[in-house]
């Protein structure tokens, strides 16, 4: 029988992590890996939970965007936490920081990141980090960190995202496989979310990692409704994650979850 190479199976004879994906939910196709480990949470799943998908018919990114996760190709996959309400502003940092460390190590590019998550290798984004919550009153109940990241897309064959988009085969010029990469992916993100506990240097290092910063950018607020945009320069980030931008008649605008293009 086919064992797919991202089956629980598979994952966990690799994995070497504490507590991230102890439990894992493997589906050969689902709409998105966001419901169902946010149905999950919801059943009280323990933290760690990941469940991880081979094809998603309704991936979703970050401001209503669809996401595509093509079958056998991509890694899809959304990993239950139950973070305190003060460290769950540094999700974002987190999560992006365990993707592009997991990238690194196993294929040894190097990947960036755009305020506040994508991760770019060359300038192009070769995965994408949703953060989805629940709350019970005011303490957080759980928050569902979904990771996509194009491991063998040949972007050729989807010319409508290959002038932005890039994946792990077409920059290494060879097939990477999946389950190293989740392996990398889990322990970096279980190393950083576990170091929050302590003093730690996560802050700085995602935003020392930030290709943003210092740049021209555009900032794009309601794009699912049509949009206004501004420009200004990315000045620097606060620890709750937001991007201070200067505008160019001087002012410094917080902005906390728009979407920010590079204009240079
Ligand atoms: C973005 O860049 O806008 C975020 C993309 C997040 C995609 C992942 S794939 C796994 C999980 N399931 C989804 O439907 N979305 C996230």
């Amino acid at each position: 029988m086919f064992e797919s190479d991202l089956s629980a199976e598979v994952i966990s004879k690799g994995l070497g992590t504490e507590f991230i994906g102890k439990n894992i939910i493997y589906l050969p196709v689902c709409g998105s890996t966001m419901d169902i480990a946010r149905d999950e949470a919801k059943r009280d799943a323990p933290e760690g939970t990941v469940v991880i998908a081979d094809e998603q018919t309704q991936g979703r990114g970050r401001i209503k965007r669809a996401w595509l996760t093509p079958k056998g190709s991509s890694i899809a996959m959304s990993v239950i936490l139950r973070p305190d309400i003060t460290t769950l502003s540094s999700l974002i940092m987190v999560a992006s920081l365990g993707v592009a460390g997991g990238i690194r190590q196993l294929t040894g590019l190097s990947p960036q990141i755009k305020w506040p998550n994508d991760v770019l290798i060359k300038g192009k984004k070769v995965s994408g980090i949703l953060i989805e919550n629940g709350f019970r009153g005011s303490a957080v109940d759980y928050a569902v960190i979904g990771i996509g990241v194009n491991v063998n897309l040949e972007l050729s064959c989807f010319p409508e995202i290959s002038g932005i988009a890039t994946s792990l085969s077409d920059e290494t010029g060879k097939a990477v496989s999946r389950s190293g990469v989740v392996w990398g992916i889990l322990a970096e993100m279980e190393k950083r979310y576990l170091s929050l506990e302590g003093e730690n240097t996560v802050f700085e290092d995602w935003r020392d990692n930030l290709i943003t910063l210092g740049r021209k950018v555009r900032v794009t607020s309601g794009v699912s409704s049509g949009g206004t945009a501004q420009d200004g320069v990315a000045e620097s980030v606060e620890r709750d994650g937001s991007l201070l931008l200067r505008r160019p008649d001087g002012s410094l605008e917080r902005i906390i979850a728009e979407d920010v293009t590079l204009r240079e």
